[in-house]
């Protein structure tokens, strides 16, 4: 994994005047990463997991696998994206298939889902720290019921649930049942957890390699320790960010090349948006998917508001390639591409639209990423945790909290007629 801050108009000069106050926020959530009340845990989580539930976490995919042909795996925001950024990206030979759901209150995504199942063999991760979350509280109840009906006395065997070690709904009732469940740390809050039970045992269902997913963090914990700002991509990524943010640019794009990595967008837009977008402060994240994009939103970017910056994922080498044949008549006019693989086509795409918008003002920060594989995706996940919490604290913003959900939650429950609302 490599950065290219070659497209970004901020001098070195502007980079290390922020080096007093990096220093600061590091030495703060180092001191604080070993408390068990705080939020910090998952700066340190690739060197202080637990061992036993780790084991426990791929002793249950197995079992999983051997009894189910679809997990269905329950939750929502950080309960289930990071799980779902992975899946989404590796794909391997595993049969069982993941299917989330409780992330929506739609009846007919319920129904679908319902009617896929009906005669397959299936089990249930419900995921969630506070166990009391409105979406997948009421996906878990209707998958129980259908669960009961299926299995009767074995119904039991098939749920999973992860949550908090002591507090909520959930662990009350995975006591009361018996049912396998697994902890998020106490101090690792949802959108971080990633790298807990909440991700790894979906993860790890799907048959991707979560040894090496942590050797990736743990690589990138290892990188990002240097406490110098210019050799340090990871701060720099976060100090960026707050200058474009102080010189008008709200808005930052997350854009890939590869339809493969939208939810991992997803995830990295829900972990910066949720974290700092507080006190009427903050940078707005939104995910592209070029090239795809480029045909409806690319127009905006080249020629609207002069307010954002882009924050690019390509992949340099894909697992597969795909060359564009000579035609003898060639009516379509694409013979000057024979010969090019589509990775190859797709990499000029990229450099080209770099500098088309570089050029209309949109500053452009650059990641590439080796091959699309565990160690490359450990390493993004531990860089944009770390930068994320960084950038949030240079705007003196705290990135682990987000007190606004709860305003549409008291409406609705108001709404609903929830008693003591
Ligand atoms: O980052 C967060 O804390 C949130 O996005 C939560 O993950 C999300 O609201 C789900 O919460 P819970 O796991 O308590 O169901």
């Amino acid at each position: 994994m490599k950065l290219n801050f070659d497209y970004v108009k901020v001098t070195d000069d502007e980079i290390l005047s922020y080096q007093d106050k990096v220093s600061k926020i590091v030495e703060n959530l180092d001191n604080r990463k070993k408390d068990i009340n705080d939020f910090v845990g998952w700066l340190d989580i690739v060197n202080n997991y637990d061992k036993i539930e780790y084991d426990r976490i791929k002793k249950t995919a197995i079992k999983i696998n051997n009894q189910a042909e679809v997990l269905l795996v329950i939750g929502i925001g950080g309960s289930y994206l990071g799980a779902k950024a992975i899946t989404d990206a590796i794909k391997t030979k595993n049969k069982l298939e993941i299917i989330y759901v409780g992330n929506n209150i739609s009846s007919d995504y319920i129904s679908d889902v319902i009617d896929y199942i009906k005669d397959k063999d299936f089990a249930i991760n419900v995921i969630s720290k506070s166990g009391t979350t409105t979406e997948p509280a009421i996906a878990f109840r209707i998958f129980k019921d259908i669960l009961y009906k299926k299995y009767k006395d074995e119904a039991s065997n098939r749920i999973y649930v992860t949550t908090d070690i002591k507090k909520g709904a959930l662990r009350k009732l995975a006591t009361k049942e018996g049912y396998e469940s697994f902890v998020i740390p106490n101090n690792i809050g949802g959108r971080y957890s990633v790298l807990t039970a909440v991700g790894l045992l979906p993860i790890m269902c799907a048959g991707v390699n979560i040894d090496k997913l942590l050797e990736g963090a743990k690589l990138a914990y290892l990188e990002y320790s240097n406490k110098n700002i210019l050799e340090n991509d990871c701060y720099k990524y976060a100090v960026i960010r707050n200058i474009l943010y102080e010189k008008g640019k709200v808005i930052e794009v997350l854009a890939n090349y590869e339809p493969k990595l939208h939810y991992l967008l997803e995830w990295t837009k829900q972990l910066l948006g949720e974290s700092q977008g507080k006190d009427n402060k903050g940078i707005f994240p939104s995910i592209l998917d070029f090239t795809t994009d480029l045909h409806s939103m690319g127009q905006y970017i080249q020629e609207g508001l002069r307010n954002m910056f882009e924050t690019v994922i390509f992949v340099n080498n894909s697992q597969n390639n795909i060359f564009v044949k000579e035609e003898e008549n060639d009516d379509d006019n694409l013979n000057y591409l024979a010969g090019m693989s589509l990775n190859y086509i797709n990499k000029k795409a990229m450099e080209g639209t770099i500098k088309a918008h570089v050029e209309g003002g949109v500053d452009n920060i650059l990641i590439t990423l080796d091959k699309l594989n565990e160690i490359e995706l450990g390493k993004l996940i531990f860089f944009f945790e770390y930068a994320c919490a960084i950038s949030c604290m240079l705007l003196d913003v705290d990135p682990f909290n987000q007190p606004g959900v709860e305003a549409y939650k008291k409406n609705m429950f108001e709404l609903l007629g929830k008693p003591g609302y």
